[in-house]
């Protein structure tokens, strides 16, 4: 994808600072860390528009990103941060809640997983919830980078598993490092957009 511009719209809190104009919504979701905000930079070619941290925690509101006058993609706060006060956990989850049941512009969901573990409950249990809720999900294996190339079927295989993904959906192994991945994740999001 020719990236002919991407910029940062609105942090928001809640649906009164959503934007307006209609455009698609694509949500990023997954644990702290797992490279939400670094995946966006990637598929924007836009080194740090979305703020990264190696400490999990960093993106605390949803994120607007409007790229080619085309979508938005919605940077999520990461779940299963243990350090983060419960009270706050719980803003997070009901603020994330209403956004996916409510948000009518939402179009799917691109669930991130970390490619060297298993996936966490949580991350069993967004899956499940997404598909409860009747939003697609496009699952990605982030950090491909960190584990040698003959080893992605396995470690993929696992999360198929664990996940119970189909044989015709999609996993997608990305690397913010090298764009492994990226031209197969913007193949599937024109594809979907599309429909
Ligand atoms: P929260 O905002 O806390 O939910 O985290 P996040 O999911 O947005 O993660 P973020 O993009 O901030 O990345 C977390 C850390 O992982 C940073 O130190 C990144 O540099 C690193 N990272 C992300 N993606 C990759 C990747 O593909 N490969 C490698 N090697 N490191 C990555
Ligand atoms: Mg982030």
């Amino acid at each position: 994808m020719k990236i002919t511009s991407a910029e940062f719209v609105v942090s928001a809190v809640g649906p009164k600072q959503y934007p307006t104009d209609g455009l698609p919504e694509i949500a990023l979701v997954g644990r702290s860390n797992v490279g939400k905000s670094s995946l966006l930079n990637k598929m924007m070619n836009r080194k740090g528009l979305a703020r990264t941290s190696s400490k999990p925690g960093k993106t605390q509101t949803l994120n607007y990103f409007r790229v080619n006058n085309m979508l938005y993609f919605v940077d999520f706060p990461g779940y299963g941060y243990a350090k983060v006060a419960k009270s706050l956990k719980q803003q997070w989850g009901k603020m994330i809640e209403n956004y996916l049941k409510q948000r009518q512009e939402l179009r799917f969901v691109i669930q991130l997983v970390d490619i060297r573990h298993a996936p966490s409950k949580d991350d069993v249990a967004m899956y499940d919830w997404c598909k409860e809720i009747g939003i697609p999900t496009v699952v990605v294996a982030t950090k491909g980078d960190k584990i040698a190339r003959g080893r992605w079927l396995q470690h993929t295989k696992v999360i198929r598993e664990q996940l119970q993904l189909r044989g015709d959906d999609a996993l997608i192994v990305f690397s913010s490092e090298t764009g492994q991945g990226r031209d197969e994740l913007w193949g599937e999001i024109v594809r979907r957009l599309r429909q």
